[in-house]
């Protein structure tokens, strides 16, 4: 049996003490130790983009990174986008512009766009598009995904996130 080695991780705010494998990817320890199911597996390969977490604020493929990377890092997920107990504005524009179908890869989007947003508030269509080239969702066009980052991004809630 590998060694677990204990580690602090920081996520959403709160903080949890974990024993982890050296191999441990975070996007397991999100899912299965902290039971934040939000975070998708899709492809496990660093293909899809499903898996997107922040890692002190900048978009990281969760099925990419090591649980130990993230120590002493901030770590969020789709579960803490929201504020005060409100849903994120892109969570709302998703919902409203139809830019999920079977919202498999929506937590993945949300979390490219609003980190994107983070440092561009007002993306041009073109930024959005190349911003979100790495998420792939299989159910839709793409156009009413841009449509919900475009509309959030006209408005001022940009900032938030
Ligand atoms: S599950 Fe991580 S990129 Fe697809
Ligand atoms: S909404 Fe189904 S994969 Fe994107």
């Amino acid at each position: 049996m590998p060694t677990r080695e204990l580690i602090t991780l920081r996520v959403n705010g709160s903080t949890h003490e974990l024993a982890v494998r050296p191999y441990d990817v975070l996007l397991d320890v999100l899912r299965e130790n902290l039971n934040l199911t939000g975070t998708k597996r899709g492809c496990d390969m660093g293909t899809c983009g499903c898996c997107t977490v922040h890692l002190d604020g900048e978009p990281r493929l969760a099925c990419l990174t090591l649980a130990m990377e993230a120590v002493g890092r901030e770590v969020r997920t789709i579960e803490g986008l929201k504020d005060k107990g409100l849903l994120h504005p892109l969570q709302r524009a998703f919902a409203e512009y139809g830019g999920s179908q079977c919202g498999f890869c929506t937590p993945g989007f949300i979390m490219t766009a609003a980190a994107l947003l983070a440092v561009n508030p007002h993306p041009t269509r073109e930024e959005i598009k190349e911003a979100i080239s790495g998420n792939l969702c299989r159910c839709t066009g793409y156009v009413k995904i841009v449509d919900a980052i475009a509309a959030v991004a006209r408005t001022k809630a940009a900032t938030v996130g």
